[in-house]
C-alpha cells in the first residue's frame, strides 16, 4: 500500500502519454515518448501513466519500451477490469521498478446501462474481481470509476469500499465528461471519504476533464476536501477538451499555499520547458495567453501595469516568471558556438539525446547557423523534432521536391517520397497553387486522401533570416492529424508538414471498445 498520502503532499499523477496521447493529433512515437517521459521525471511527478498497452502493439511497445528506460517515478499503465488486459499491462510494465496497474470500470447509470449492459451487482463482482486479479501481481493497483462524478453518490461508494477491501491502493473519481462543478465535486469527495470504509488507507486521487473549462478548478476544490492524487497531463491536452493542467493546478497549489496548504514534488522550473517540449513534440500549439505557460503568461503590456510593476512586482504578479522556467532572454548560438553549449542548452531545453544525436544536431546546427547569423532556442527544437520524430513505423519521407509557379501558369509539382519499406515514388500534379500542387502529388503517391482544414505560416524567430514553420491539420475518416515543419523555405516546410500528418494518420490507433461484451475471459471467470 502506498504511503504516499500524507495529509500535506498531493501525488501528481501525469496522463500526458495516455489520456494526453488521445487528443486528436498528439499521438506520439517510442522516441517521441520517451523523451516526453525524461522530461516528465526531470519535472519531479510521481506517477506517469505511460499508455493503455492493450490499445495496439504499438501502444503495448511503447509502455515496455519506456518502461525499461525510466527510473525514479512510479510508473502505470491502462487496463479495463478483465484478466486478458491485465495480463497484458503486466508484461508491458515487466522491466518497470516501480510499477501500477491503473484498472477502470464504469460505474454511472448511462454507461452501466448503454454501454455495459450491466446491473450494479454485476459492476461491483467485475471490479472486485479485477481489482483482486490485479493484486495477485501487483503491489499498487489503481481502481477508477469512469464517470464517477455521474454516478449515484451512495452506489460509487459501495464500489469504493469493495475495491478498497478487494486490495485497490488508490481510489480515482473521474470525472469523465468534465459535468461537475467545483462544490458539487468537493462535496462528493467529503460524502466519500465519510461514508467508504477503509478510505482513510488508501489515496484518494482526482481526475477531471475540461469540457466546461473546470477541470483545474474541480481538482482543486477535491483536494480543499482532502484528495491527495491529482491526475493532469502537460498544457492540459486530453480528449475533447483536454484534461486538467499540470502547470496550473502545481502552480494554484504553491502560489496559494496559505490557502490549501499542500506541497507537490514538482520541480517548478521545470514547467516551461516541459510544456514546450510537448508542444513541439505534438505540434499542438499552447495559445498566447494560457496561464502559467502562454506567450503573454508574464507580459505586462497596460502602461499603468507596468509603472506598478516597477515600484513593486507584485502589484500585478502573482509569481515570477522565473518559477516556473520562463526564459528571461534566449541564449543565442552561432556558428562559433562549439558542441559543449549545444548539448548544454538541448538539455536546459527538456532534451536528453544520445552521443550520435547530439553529434547530428551539431552538424545540423553548423550548416544552419552558417546560414542564419543568430540560432535561436525556437531553431534548435525544430531542428531536433527531425531525431526524435517518426521514423520506426511505416512511413513516408520527402526525398525531394521541385515545383513551377508564376503568372499565367498552372502551378505544378513534382515529389518523390521514399518509404521506410525501401520503395522510392515519384509523380507530379497541378493545383491553384505551388503549395496545393505538392500536397496533392503527395496524396497521389501516398494513395490517402484527406481535407486540409487548417494551414499557418509563421515564423520562428524574428528576422528577415527566420526559419519559417507551417502547422497544418488534415481530416482523414473521422478523425484529425497534425503536421509541423519547419524550414528556411516555405514550401519544403509544407511539404514535410503534410507528410507527417499522413504518416500520423497511419500510425493511430484503432478505437478500442470499452464494452464489458468484449472482454470474454473475465466473464468465464465471473
Ligand atoms: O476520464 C476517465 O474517466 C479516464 C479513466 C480511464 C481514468 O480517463
Ligand atoms: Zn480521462
Amino acid at each position: 500500500m502506498s504511503t504516499e498520502s500524507t495529509k500535506d503532499r498531493v501525488i501528481i499523477f501525469d496522463t500526458t502519454l495516455r489520456d494526453g496521447e488521445q487528443s486528436p493529433g498528439a499521438s506520439m512515437n517510442t522516441a517521441q515518448k520517451l523523451q516526453v517521459a525524461l522530461a516528465l521525471r526531470d519535472l519531479g511527478v510521481d506517477v506517469i501513466e505511460l499508455g493503455f498497452p492493450v490499445a495496439s502493439q504499438g501502444d503495448f511497445e511503447a509502455v515496455a519500451s519506456v518502461a525499461e528506460r525510466i527510473e525514479g517515478p512510479t510508473l502505470c499503465a491502462l487496463a479495463r477490469a478483465n484478466r486478458e488486459d491485465i495480463d497484458r499491462t503486466w508484461e508491458a510494465l515487466r522491466a518497470a521498478k516501480r510499477r501500477r496497474l491503473h484498472c477502470f470500470l464504469a460505474t454511472s447509470p448511462l454507461h452501466r446501462e448503454y454501454k455495459l449492459k450491466m446491473s450494479q451487482q454485476e459492476v461491483v463482482r467485475r471490479a472486485v474481481e479485477a481489482v483482486r486479479y490485479a493484486r495477485e501481481r501487483f503491489e499498487d493497483v489503481q481502481f477508477s470509476a469512469e464517470d464517477a462524478a455521474r454516478t449515484e453518490p451512495e452506489f460509487l461508494a459501495e464500489v469504493a469500499e469493495r475495491v478498497i477491501e478487494a486490495g485497490a491502493t488508490t481510489i480515482n473519481i473521474p470525472d469523465t465528461v468534465g459535468y461537475t462543478v467545483p462544490s458539487q465535486y468537493s462535496s462528493l469527495i467529503a460524502y466519500l471519504r465519510k461514508h467508504v470504509r477503509g478510505i482513510e488507507n488508501v489515496v484518494l486521487s482526482v481526475h477531471c476533464h475540461n469540457d466546461l473549462g473546470l477541470a483545474v478548478a474541480n481538482s482543486l476544490s477535491a483536494v480543499a476536501e482532502g484528495a491527495r492524487q491529482v491526475e493532469c497531463t502537460i498544457n492540459g491536452i486530453g480528449e475533447r477538451a483536454g484534461n486538467c493542467a499540470l502547470e496550473e493546478v502545481v502552480m494554484a497549489l504553491r502560489t496559494r499555499h496559505d490557502f490549501f496548504g499542500v506541497r507537490t514534488r514538482i520541480r517548478t522550473e521545470r514547467l516551461y520547458p516541459t510544456s514546450r517540449l510537448l508542444s513541439n513534440v505534438t505540434g499542438l500549439q499552447v495559445q498566447r495567453n494560457k496561464a502559467i505557460v502562454g506567450q503573454n503568461a508574464f507580459a505586462h503590456e497596460a502602461g499603468i501595469h507596468q509603472h506598478g510593476m516597477l515600484m513593486h512586482r507584485g502589484t500585478y504578479e502573482i509569481m515570477r516568471p522565473e518559477d516556473v522556467g520562463f526564459p528571461g532572454s534566449q541564449l543565442v548560438l552561432g556558428k562559433h558556438s562549439g558542441r559543449h553549449v549545444l548539448r548544454q542548452r538541448m538539455t536546459e531545453l527538456g532534451y536528453q539525446l544520445e552521443a550520435e544525436q547530439i553529434d547530428k544536431l551539431f552538424e545540423e546546427f553548423k550548416h544552419l547557423a552558417d546560414r542564419k547569423k543568430e540560432v535561436f532556442d525556437a531553431d534548435l527544437e525544430a531542428l531536433v523534432q527531425g531525431y526524435i520524430g517518426p521514423t520506426e513505423v511505416s512511413s513516408w519521407k520527402l526525398e525531394s521536391f521541385s515545383c513551377v509557379s508564376g503568372q499565367g501558369t498552372v502551378p505544378t509539382a513534382s515529389v518523390c517520397l521514399t518509404h521506410t519499406d525501401g520503395r522510392k515514388v515519384q509523380d507530379a500534379a497541378c493545383g491553384d497553387g505551388p503549395v496545393d500542387a505538392v500536397f496533392k502529388a503527395i496524396e497521389r503517391i501516398t494513395g490517402q486522401q484527406v481535407r486540409l482544414c487548417s494551414y499557418q505560416v509563421t515564423s520562428v524567430t524574428d528576422g528577415e533570416d527566420a526559419q519559417g514553420q507551417v502547422s497544418l491539420e488534415v481530416e482523414g475518416g473521422t478523425r484529425r492529424f497534425q503536421g509541423r515543419a519547419v524550414n528556411t523555405d516555405i514550401i519544403a516546410a509544407s511539404a514535410h508538414a503534410f507528410v507527417e500528418a499522413l504518416n500520423r494518420m497511419t500510425r493511430a490507433p484503432a478505437i478500442l471498445p470499452t464494452s464489458s461484451h468484449a472482454v470474454p475471459s473475465m466473464q468465464a471467470s465471473a
